[in-house]
């Protein structure tokens, strides 16, 4: 997402070929998107299974445009207000679709031509196309919209830009990126998505859209954007989709901002799916002469259920989003193990406990930075003063940088480069930096001071640039860093903007953002990012293009994390997932859990640490170090392999999940008892899946508390063929409480 100024005009597309047939059609490995053309405009005709692209845009042409008093389905693949089409019966006026202008002569509508469409060159098999757009009235107001399928993952991208030719500024009130009107997919629409707040991320919640009905979903933190709702749903076509049938439309808003995502059930069951920004306060003015960039939509559609979604969009994520391939390290996180009471050589301690336990990383989580008054012991000042507190770590970072080198791990450390305290060096040299309500006292989050800086002026995201290049330059080896982002915009307003400007604060914060991430990974390209907001407000694909991987929440209660894993694992990949082990009683509530259960939830994510392994017991720190190597075993397949599962811990007294590798010669099982089964129940035997039928798989029970003790199953230690393993499944056993096993299965012979 960017705004660019000066670009606008007659569109220089990158083009290779101008398509001229009637219809496109764009193929994933098993679906299809098909376009045809009518008259002036492109329209959706096809998304799907696949056929053959004349015959989906064929039956399309069958189904009419209509006009109520909603507004009208165009079936357009860009509509705006204003748009106006002649379907031979009738004339109407789209009232909403996706985008909504007032033009620099006070017109406010839009009606579409197609100036061209055309191929551009892609990456690795996929097909990318523009659309260009033109305003009929006003030539030189313009749109162009992608989309990209992939030849690898059955993933489709979507955006458009925006282009202001106009001779002066161009008001934008609406301006999503996506809008799919279309009739005749199916007569019952079934929502799903994912609700939360601190500490209790990502429920699945699920519903019907009744008949009439629009569904609206959003965030207007401005900041933690993925916690009360997240962007990404799960639309099934007809009855409700299970994990594995029913027709399923997958989409995730690529965007950490204010966003909204629609959708409408019409009496004549018409679909209306918009996803987009949200502008809050005002229209947003774009400039003669400039153009915007309205962030992705990636969508899915799956005819087997949830599940092939979910692994879609994993695949795509790992493929073509996130920054940097391969598996993850297992780390250790300071904060739950320290929080600001650290010096030297606590972080010393914990670095050979992380070496002990077999970890690969060690992160020093918030309070290192700061100076005199404004130390950061505490969340109340410091924040925003991006340098060392010598006073705390008097050889500064580079000394403890070295210090992991030396005992063999990489080093990471925290920021929240978003934010500031009003007790800060920062904002007491710029008072003006922050975004406040002009002539309004500010109201301040997080320990009573703290606020969100203006990233909509370049200067502060200089200065925050400055200090952290800084910091990693002095910090030489860093490896990874901490992204965290603790307060929303509560002030809303940007000295920066200007009285005539303050609708572009939503988008403009959020690109700001983006430009100073861009630039830090341009500078460091090696550093791994977590992306980090008050636990996990950004798990959400707007982050995960500059970060590799997201901190899921501070409620690192296992028994609580079965189920906020669960919900973000629909859209979101294992590898990116970090999970962490912590200690008990849990810190935020206050439950027991053994360690083994605490192990075994942490490995279906990314495995990592947040304690001061000092206080684990020896036989825990000998379970852990076994639990390590075999999480270091089963990674690849975990990390990148593709998710199925298999209970649901809404459903049952159990939950169960598995990976699969690709070549499906490897999987691993996990099954987590959610403390309510019975004392003789015995669940129904767990029917595997994702595995090759023709295979044989040894299968072997493995962390356990002591070895070849305790198992939940009879056939470790056997070989099964996989068909059997998929039709009559294993019987096992769960005892009351926090019970759980992991199974590794290996594929023997060919
Ligand atoms: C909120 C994060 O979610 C925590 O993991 C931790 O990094 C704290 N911030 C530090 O202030």
């Amino acid at each position: 997402m960017s705004t660019k100024k000066k670009t606008a005009g007659a569109a220089k597309a990158a083009a290779t070929s101008p398509i001229r047939a009637p219809f496109i059609s764009l193929e994933t490995p098993g679906t299809q998107l098909v376009l045809a053309r009518r008259g002036d405009i492109w329209t959706f005709a096809h998304l799907g299974a696949k056929c053959a692209p004349a015959d989906a845009a064929a039956l399309a042409a069958k189904r009419p445009f209509r006009d109520d008093a909603l507004g009208a389905c165009t079936m357009e693949t860009y509509p705006a207000f204003g748009c106006d089409r002649d379907s031979k019966t009738h004339e109407w006026c789209e009232k909403r679709g996706a985008l909504q202008v007032r033009h620099s002569d006070g017109d406010e509508s839009v009606r579409w031509r197609c100036v061209s469409a055309r191929d551009l060159p892609a990456p690795n098999g996929a097909r990318h196309i523009a659309i260009e757009l033109a305003d009929q009235k006003h030539d030189s107001f313009r749109a162009v919209q992608h989309f990209i399928a992939w030849g690898d993952c059955d993933v489709f991208e979507t955006w458009v830009e925006i282009r202001n030719g106009e001779p002066g500024a161009v008001a934008l009130s609406r301006m999503y990126s996506f809008c799919l009107e279309t009739t005749g997919l199916a007569e019952k629409f079934h929502l799903m998505s994912l609700s939360g707040i601190w500490a209790s991320e990502a429920t699945v919640a699920e519903s019907e859209i009744a008949l009439g009905q629009e569904t609206v979903l959003g965030a207007r933190s401005g900041v933690r954007d993925a916690w009360e709702n997240n962007p990404a749903f799960f639309l099934s076509l007809g009855e409700r989709a299970t994990e594995n049938t029913g027709r399923v439309l997958a989409g995730a808003l690529c965007w950490s901002g204010a966003w909204e995502i629609r959708a409408q059930h019409a009496f004549t069951h018409e679909l209306k799916l918009t996803a987009g920004v949200a502008n809050l306060t005002g229209p947003y003015v774009l400039d003669s002469g400039a153009s915007i960039t309205l962030p992705k939509f990636v969508f899915s559609w799956s005819g087997a259920g949830k599940g092939a979604a979910s692994r879609a969009l994993h695949r795509w994520a790992r493929q073509h989003r996130m920054p940097h391939p391969g598996a993850r390290d297992v780390l250790l996180n300071a904060w739950e193990g320290a929080y600001f009471d650290f010096d030297e050589a606590k972080l010393l301690d914990m670095m050979d406990g992380t070496k002990t336990l077999g970890g690969e990383l060690f992160v020093v989580d918030d309070g290192w930075f700061g100076r005199g008054k404004f130390a950061r012991n505490d969340d109340r000042v410091g924040l925003g003063d991006w340098f060392v507190n010598h006073e705390k770590l008097p050889r500064g970072m580079d000394f403890l940088a070295r210090e992991a080198k030396r005992r063999g791990l990489k080093f990471g450390l925290w920021f929240e480069p978003e934010m500031a305290t009003m007790k800060s060096d920062l904002l007491v040299a710029h008072p003006d930096w922050f975004l406040q309500e002009s002539g309004r006292p500010a109201r301040c989050g997080r320990g009573g001071g703290q606020v969100v800086l203006d990233m909509t002026n370049p200067a502060v995201r200089d200065e925050v640039f400055r200090m952290i290049d800084q910091t990693i330059r002095e910090t030489k080896d860093l490896a990874y860093i901490k992204w965290d982002a603790n307060c929303d915009i509560n002030n809303a307003g940007s000295p920066y903007l200007g009285p005539e400007r303050q609708g572009n604060l939503w988008f403009d914060y959020t690109t700001g953002v983006y430009e100073l991430f861009a630039r830090l990974r341009a500078a460091h390209p090696h550093i791994v990012f977590q992306a980090c907001s008050s636990g996990g407000a950004h798990c959400e694909y707007g982050f995960l293009e500059h970060a590799d991987e997201f901190w899921g929440s501070d409620d690192s209660c296992a028994q609580q994390r079965v189920f906020i894993q669960w919900g973000e694992g629909q859209f979101y990949p294992a590898c990116a997932m970090a999970a962490h082990v912590t200690a008990v009683p849990n810190h935020q509530t206050g439950r027991d859990a053994s360690l083994k259960f605490r192990f075994d939830v942490a490995m279906s994510g990314r495995l990592g640490f947040e304690l001061h392994p000092k206080n684990m017991k020896p036989e825990e720190v000998e379970f852990a170090r076994r639990g390590v190597e075999a999480y270091k075993r089963l990674r690849p397949v975990v990390q990148l392999g593709d998710l199925y599962r298999l209970a649901s811990p809404y459903e049952g007294d159990h939950a169960a999940l598995m990976f699969v590798s690709g070549d499906k010669r490897r999987a691993a099982v996990m099954v987590y008892g959610l403390g309510r089964q019975l004392k003789h129940g015995r669940p129904a035997p767990l029917l595997l899946d994702g595995l090759d039928p023709e295979k044989r798989y040894r299968i072997e029970e493995i962390n356990l508390v002591e070895p070849g003790k305790g198992l939940h199953v009879d056939i470790s230690g056997k070989t099964i063929g996989g068909a059997a393993l998929a039709a009559a499944g294993i019987a096992f056993d769960l005892a009351p409480g926090d019970d759980s096993f992991v199974l590794e299965l290996t594929a023997v012979g060919r």
